[in-house]
């Protein structure tokens, strides 16, 4: 596989917003950091929320193969309170990728990325039902600490070394 991690940048918008719109409406493309008021889609809104990636303290990359982006992946920063409630590490890949080893791959990289910055444990939390996740996540070594309710819904914590 041709795989890279690519921090975001602009050369790459094409290749996102085909992603992006593979995955359709929603909130749902975990690991690419967007939020609920981003507007990705002209290109001042896309520029924009390049720019609060940038300036995040957290870290992201686009899981790319020949020019194509396949995922994303991000960590947060460990100072993040949102890390408290979602851990450190999401991910996702675009659904005609999925089944090929791809969040895999990037997860791997991602903690060994991790363990250099420090960050021990590294902690990730999804749903309880996302059997996917789950296996990538014990996949990379990942322990289940706990089951837990955000709310009403039941989601899994998880730690590595
Ligand atoms: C979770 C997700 C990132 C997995 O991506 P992927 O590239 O297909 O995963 P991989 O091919 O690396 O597979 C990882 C493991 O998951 C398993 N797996 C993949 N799809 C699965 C499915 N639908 N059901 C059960 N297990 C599955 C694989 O068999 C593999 O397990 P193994 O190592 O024990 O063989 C992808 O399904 C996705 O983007 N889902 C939507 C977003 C999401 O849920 N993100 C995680 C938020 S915590």
């Amino acid at each position: 596989m041709g795989l890279e991690l690519v921090r975001p940048c602009a050369d790459l918008r094409d290749a996102w917003l085909e992603a992006h719109r593979e995955w359709g409406p929603g909130l749902h493309e975990d690991g690419f950091g967007i939020g609920e008021t981003d507007e990705v889609d002209s290109p001042d809104g896309f520029a924009a929320w390049l720019d609060a990636l940038v300036r995040d303290p957290g870290e992201f990359w686009w899981i790319v193969e020949d020019g194509s982006v396949l995922g994303g992946i991000a960590l947060r920063a460990p100072e993040d309170p949102s890390v408290v409630r979602n851990g450190h590490v999401g991910y996702g890949v675009r659904p005609s990728a999925r089944g090929r080893g791809i969040a895999s791959w990037a997860l791997a990289r991602v903690v060994d990325h991790a363990r250099r910055a420090g960050i021990a444990p590294v902690t990730a939390v999804c749903l309880d039902h996302n059997a996917a996740s789950v296996a990538t996540l014990e996949h990379a070594g990942f322990t289940l600490v706990r089951r837990e309710r955000h709310g009403v819904v039941p989601v899994r914590r998880y730690e590595l070394g």
